[in-house]
């Protein structure tokens, strides 16, 4: 027990710097019966290790969630620190929401800076990536024949606000096909490279996607689309939290995500980065007071918003640099891998990720030959409180499963055993 108040302490005092931490996020009665969990030890990856951290979240009995590229939980010390944030709200409404959690805000998003390697001036707290998504494709003043790409397996949220403009404006979507399995990255590359024409604007694109868990070649297709004068959008819901990422090295002009998904913050937060180079072309979604603040922070005037969820942001930030983004990293690959080793060459199954770790991380598709998928999805809740998502698009009819840290191998044991028997 002395071990987890330590470790929630820590988190705690990482999240808090100059914010005030209300003191009772630690003496929560779940927290007190929870389990110990050691202390982040750099050099230790061992079982024991990630069986602890499991601890950390609460799942209702006997769940296995392997949903997160859903939905992500939020563990217990993040939900401590939010509640504490909101009771501390509550309590002066007027103080908090109207400039008594400045700093803290500004913490919060220093917090998310460092984690992605960048400039709190370049980071946005919005609150989700659907927002993201559309306050960049709103920002844009194109003319009609312009172009877009967005190859097909995009999410709707990255799509929709561009075909809003194709329907209303006459811009052009380009839409290339995309492989399920892929040779190699520079498969990918191509097909973007191809795709480009004089009248490109914008390339806009999930870093991870959604359908087939398959990541993209961010940085390649950046590189490329800036020698070109073009600008490169990323949804990075799927990726944001899942293994490092380093934005300035990306090269891209925005990325946005959902925290509420791999990072495992409250929900509706989600976060906006812009170049700085590339931030005067967009325009606030909403105009409020500070609409001509000339710093990101004139994207996320909100007026009255969820700001004990933005804080449990930090907090959030907090438990993924004390467990370590690498740890984090590494942990994502080798839970992929040893849930691949283990159905690999059963006749059973058919991996619908492409293996390399270049083009995939902890999200896996899998077709069960010959099975229609929403009635395996409806099997494994049903009979395993196992649940995943189905995927139909593009014939995939297979189960979107997700490796999220809080997944041991013994959870990855129970999967690959239920699934043999399906
Ligand atoms: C790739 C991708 N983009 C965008 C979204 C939308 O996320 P949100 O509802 O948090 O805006 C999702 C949600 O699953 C997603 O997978």
């Amino acid at each position: 027990m002395k071990n987890r108040r330590k470790f929630i302490k820590t988190v705690a005092a990482g999240m808090a710097g100059t914010m005030a931490i209300p003191s009772c996020a630690i003496s929560n009665k779940a927290i007190e019966e929870a389990a110990p969990i050691p202390i982040n030890k750099i050099s230790d990856h061992s079982e024991a290790f990630w069986e602890s951290i499991k601890k950390q979240f609460v799942f209702a009995p006997a769940l296995r969630y392997f949903n997160n590229a859903s939905l992500g939980p939020s563990a217990i010390p993040i939900q401590e620190a939010t509640n504490e944030f909101r009771a501390q709200l509550d309590g002066f409404p007027s103080k908090y929401m109207w400039g008594g959690w400045k700093e803290a805000k500004e913490e919060t998003r220093q917090q998310v800076a460092d984690l992605f390697s960048v400039s709190a001036e370049e980071i946005a707290l919005i609150h989700n990536t659907t927002e993201g998504m559309n306050l960049i494709a709103r920002s844009f003043d194109l003319a009609p024949g312009d172009e877009v790409i967005l190859a097909d397996h995009e999410h709707a949220s990255g799509t929709i606000p561009w075909e809003v403009w194709q329907e209303t404006k006459g811009i052009q979507l380009v839409r290339p096909t995309l492989p399920i399995l892929p040779d190699s990255v520079e498969e990918i590359v191509d097909i973007y490279r191809k795709a480009i024409t004089p009248k490109t604007k914008v390339i806009s694109m999930c870093h991870i996607i959604n359908t087939n868990g398959m990541i993209l070649p961010v940085k390649e297709v950046s590189k490329m689309a800036q020698e070109k004068g073009i600008l490169v959008a990323v949804d990075g819901a799927q990726s944001a939290g899942m293994f490092q990422i380093d934005l300035h090295d990306l090269g891209c002009d925005f990325y946005t995500a959902s925290a509420h998904k791999w990072l495992f913050s409250p929900k509706g937060i989600g976060v906006f980065y812009a170049k700085e180079v590339s931030q005067h072309y967009l325009k606030p979604l909403m105009v409020a007071r500070g609409y001509k603040d000339k710093s990101i922070r004139r994207l996320e005037n909100y007026n009255t918003r969820n700001l004990p969820e933005l804080l449990g942001l930090g907090a959030a930030v907090a438990f993924h640099q004390e467990i370590g983004k690498e740890k984090i990293h590494q942990r994502s690959y080798e839970l992929k891998n040893y849930f691949r080793s283990k159905i690999a060459d059963n006749p059973k199954f058919k991996l619908k990720t492409p293996s390399n770790d270049s083009l995939s991380s902890a999200i896996q598709v899998v077709e069960v030959i010959g099975k229609d998928v929403s009635e395996i999805k409806a099997r494994l809740i049903d009979e395993f409180n196992i649940d995943c998502r189905p995927m139909t698009k593009f014939e995939l009819n297979a189960l979107r499963l997700s490796f999220a840290i809080y997944i041991t191998k013994k959870d990855i044991d129970y999967l690959v055993e239920k699934l043999n028997m399906v």
